[in-house]
């Protein structure tokens, strides 16, 4: 029997020999002010507001223009702020646009709520608007990833505003995904925003604090809002509040923090498109985030092959509804990602 591949094989999984591009984990340290914070610990023991803490929120609040601290909800991660958005909106069922290809949650977490997941396809990894346009028709909400995981590309700032443009005036729930947006190498990020705009964001990527479990959600729509923290009332109740006062820390840390660290990963993605391209691989180059999505032939004997013979953990593109190709995450250091780009070119036999 053919062996069945899913992303839960690999993660966790790491260490001795192993080189992993698997993962979405940044490897950079996080600021070091945050780690104060664990010498005041002691008033951290109580329940928390389940919209979150007061000073996080206003802090957020700042980043973004006409928005008030109560307009925002601190959730564990992006990931329960998509989860809550989504089982909110859920109620009666209806149609979610995603764009192919898409980070591997959204179908399960789309159709959980009641939703239906339909798609859209892209070019080059960037959003064709004519299908976009006849596709969102008969949609609830679209749910936007720039920049993408898993391509690493983000969309055209006349895009995003075509976007806007047309969610606002259909009245379709634009949910923008923004967990790379401080990670992007061609431009300033663009910031969608409107009525109809519930962007979710995360101290994840950004802050590299995935295991602290902080994000957030923000939306003028005061019966989203209102509607999220009903149910976070019965599901998880608060984030956690210890993490939440390291996030608010890394909110006032200086910006070099974020400049030093995009320099790092702009010098990580030239190295690994550069070994790539070499290797005559055929890609789309990554122009935020830290991924890589190339095309093998036969990618599932490539994913399982270069883990049981080479030591190499690559995720299948199918998980991201990208037939024909493999992930690579590229939050590795530059020995790491030379030592693992040697190694993919010997299983290619080059
Ligand atoms: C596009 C995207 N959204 C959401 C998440 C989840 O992030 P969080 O750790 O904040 O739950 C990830 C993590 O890889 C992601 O890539």
């Amino acid at each position: 029997m053919e062996k069945e591949l899913n992303p839960s094989m690999f993660i966790g999984v790491g260490g001795g020999e192993i080189i992993s591009f698997g993962a979405g984990q940044p490897d950079l340290p996080p600021p070091k002010e945050i780690y104060d914070v664990l010498h005041n610990a002691h008033n951290n023991f109580r329940y928390g507001l389940i919209q979150g803490n007061e000073n996080l929120r206003a802090a957020l609040s700042k980043q973004y223009p006409g928005s008030d601290k109560d307009d925002f909800i601190i959730t564990n991660g992006a990931s329960e702020a998509l989860d809550l958005v989504l089982r909110v909106i859920g109620k009666g069922g209806g149609k979610v646009l995603l764009h192919k290809p898409y980070y591997y949650s959204y179908p399960p977490l789309v159709r959980a709520a009641g939703l239906e997941p339909v798609y859209t396809e892209t070019i080059n990894g960037k959003i064709d608007l004519a299908d976009f346009k006849e596709k969102i028709k008969d949609c609830k909400a679209f749910l936007i990833n720039s920049p993408s995981n898993p391509t690493g590309r983000i969309q055209d700032v006349e895009t995003l505003k075509e976007i806007e443009r047309i969610t606002k005036e259909r009245e379709i729930i634009l949910i923008s995904d923004e967990v790379y947006k401080d990670m992007i190498y061609e431009r300033e990020n663009y910031l969608l925003s409107g009525p109809q705009v519930v962007t979710i964001n995360s101290f994840s990527k950004t802050f590299a604090m995935c295991g602290f479990r902080v994000g957030y959600l923000y939306s003028n729509d005061k019966s989203i809002v209102k509607n999220v923290i009903d149910l976070k009332t019965h599901t998880s109740m608060n984030t956690n509040t210890l993490a939440q006062e390291m996030a608010y820390v890394a909110t006032t840390v200086p910006k070099e923090y974020l400049e030093k660290g995009l320099k790092i990963w702009k010098e990580r993605r030239d190295l690994i498109c550069k070994g790539l391209k070499d290797m005559g691989l055929d890609f789309w180059k990554p122009e935020g985030a830290f991924y890589v999505l190339p095309k093998v032939d036969n990618p599932k004997k490539a994913v399982l092959e270069l883990f049981e013979k080479h030591k190499v953990i690559t995720y299948l593109g199918d998980w991201f509804g990208a037939p024909g190709r493999i992930r690579l995450s590229y939050a590795l250091d530059k020995e790491k990602i030379e030592e693992g780009l040697k190694r993919i070119k010997e299983y290619l036999g080059k």
